[in-house]
């Protein structure tokens, strides 16, 4: 049974058995006018979806492949640091409830030990200056055995249950998500991002390492230093600061 203890968060539920994916379903719930706090749970995923046109590995009763339906009065300009309040809110749950020490790659992976345990996929719908909804997508690999993970990423990605050597209670980390989450969003209400920002630093893996980026047309390395009030990464090359606000980037091992 399940005792939630946010309060907007979860306020609709809409569970499935299996789903194409959560965060479509809630794009669509969101475009029909669904409340704020409307969450999609799925147990399995048969295309969920990554960032970057990649698909999300969610096999049946492992995970937790949720979406999560915000309606926040920010401009669309401030979307992006939504996903970087979203890491902070998960990571903070997923710690608490595993006690595994997982840190967050820029700008909104979830890492133990370098493999990835949390993905998270925010997507936006916004007209003139103001955003209509924002669905954020979290696909958090729970109690997948290390064995059951595909080829292409057995060697990057991992589970909350490998890392913390027992299975772990998708119903308690699911009240906790939700719960961290909403306290991290009405902290941005209340205070702006300059708070999530500052969690944000602490919590990260990325910065004080070498990292590699790969953008469309661009390509370097260089020591990431800091994120700025936008959310954007910042590194340190031999030709200045760079400035990064989308792309994937690596850390290079020491
Ligand atoms: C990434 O790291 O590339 C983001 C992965 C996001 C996966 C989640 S699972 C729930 C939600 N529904 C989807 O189709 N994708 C997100």
């Amino acid at each position: 049974k399940v005792h939630l203890t946010s309060v907007v968060l979860g306020q609709e539920i809409h569970y499935f058995s299996e789903i194409g994916s959560t965060n479509n379903e809630a794009k669509k719930l969101a475009t029909n006018g669904c409340p704020e706090g409307t969450i999609v749970v799925a147990e399995a995923q048969i295309t969920g979806r990554g960032r970057l046109a990649r698909g999300w590995f969610s096999p049946p009763g492992k995970g937790i492949w949720l979406s999560v339906v915000l309606r926040p009065p920010f401009s669309p300009m401030d979307a992006a640091k939504c996903t970087l309040m979203a890491a902070v809110g998960v990571n903070r749950a997923i710690n608490s409830v595993t006690g595994t020490g997982c840190g967050i790659k820029w700008p909104n992976d979830i890492l133990w030990q370098g493999r990835k345990v949390v993905g998270i996929l925010t997507e936006m719908s916004a007209e003139m200056d103001a955003i209509n909804y924002v669905v954020i997508g979290m696909g958090i690999n729970v109690n997948i055995d290390q064995q059951d993970f595909p080829s292409e990423i057995a060697a990057t990605a991992t589970s909350l249950a490998v890392a913390a050597g027992r299975r772990i209670s998708r119903v308690k980390l699911l009240t906790a998500i939700l719960a961290e989450l909403e306290s991290t969003y009405n902290t941005v209400k209340a205070s702006g991002f300059a708070p999530v920002l500052a969690d944000w630093r602490q919590q990260s893996i990325t910065l004080g390492q070498q990292v590699d980026v790969r953008g469309v047309e661009r390509h370097f390395t260089g020591l990431a230093v800091d994120i700025d009030a936008d959310g954007a990464l910042l590194i340190k090359t031999p030709n200045g600061i760079e400035r990064v606000l989308a792309g994937d980037v690596s850390i290079r091992p020491a």
